[in-house]
């Protein structure tokens, strides 16, 4: 009471007021955005570049489309994007359970960049160097969140979408992910151009689904997050099946 709401939010109540098409309100989307950060000690940890910039405006724009959207987001700095119910995680195991928790779904798309290994110990204490040889971490594989929700037998979401930062043959091994995936559908972007850096601000993305793929322009990310989610609205449009 008494304080201004912010600017964000004041936007998309404005926008929300006047929007007359909202094609995904009564549908429930879950995304997973940021990274993971995998804990080696209490204080060090294992991460990656991710801004979560490009899921958060996914998440942004399926909100802004009516649906009822759940965020499960690893440590980012950035804000929690108007009308999305946000569950903060660290790790990929921690990714997975609050993601099954959001369940049911009728479409998940999932743009974290989840750690592919952890260390297999984390320490209740602070590594020393002891000036003896420098430690061996070992490694575990973590769960893969979209492969399982993906194969989540009779509660999987109608529309599983995933991502894939490639830095070459991008189609071709985007094209396998998504079948050894089990995604309807797979963004690819090539991380090692200019337009799709990690942490940028633009992305150059093709969209991969089971009738062919589709070279997207280079675009901002919350192009792309509109863009895809008019795509998602449209394979939802005339079907009746909610989750
Ligand atoms: O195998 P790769 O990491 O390239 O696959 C990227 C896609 O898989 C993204 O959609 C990412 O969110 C998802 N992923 C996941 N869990 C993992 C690894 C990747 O959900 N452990």
């Amino acid at each position: 009471a008494g304080r201004m709401s912010e600017p964000a939010e004041i936007l998309a109540a404005i926008l929300a007021f006047f929007s007359v098409d909202r094609p995904l309100t009564g549908r429930r989307a879950l995304v997973t955005s940021g990274p993971t950060l995998e804990p080696i000690d209490p204080v060090r940890f294992l991460g990656n570049r991710s801004s979560g910039r490009q899921g958060h405006a996914i998440a942004a724009a399926l909100a802004a489309a009516g649906a009822d959207t759940v965020l499960v987001s690893g440590p980012t700095a950035l804000a929690d994007p108007v009308g999305v119910e946000v569950r903060r995680v660290e790790t990929a195991v921690e990714m997975l359970e609050a993601s099954r928790e959001a369940l049911p779904s009728d479409v998940v798309v999932c743009v974290a960049a989840v750690a592919d290994w952890r260390p297999a110990e984390a320490g209740q204490h602070k590594i020393k160097k002891d000036g003896g040889a420098p430690p061996t971490i070992r490694l575990v594989e973590n769960p893969d969140v979209v492969a399982t929700l993906a194969a989540a037998g009779e509660g999987r979401p109608a529309l599983v979408v995933g991502f894939a930062a490639e830095t070459e043959d991008v189609v071709a091994n985007a094209t396998t992910k998504r079948e050894r995936k089990g995604c309807d559908w797979i963004v690819a972007n090539d991380v090692s151009s200019t337009a799709g850096t990690i942490g940028g601000d633009r992305n150059a993305v093709h969209l991969v689904t089971s009738s062919g793929v589709e070279e997207w322009p280079t675009m901002d990310k919350t192009e792309v997050a509109e863009r895809l989610v008019a795509r998602i609205a449209d394979h939802f449009e005339g079907s009746s099946d909610r989750n």
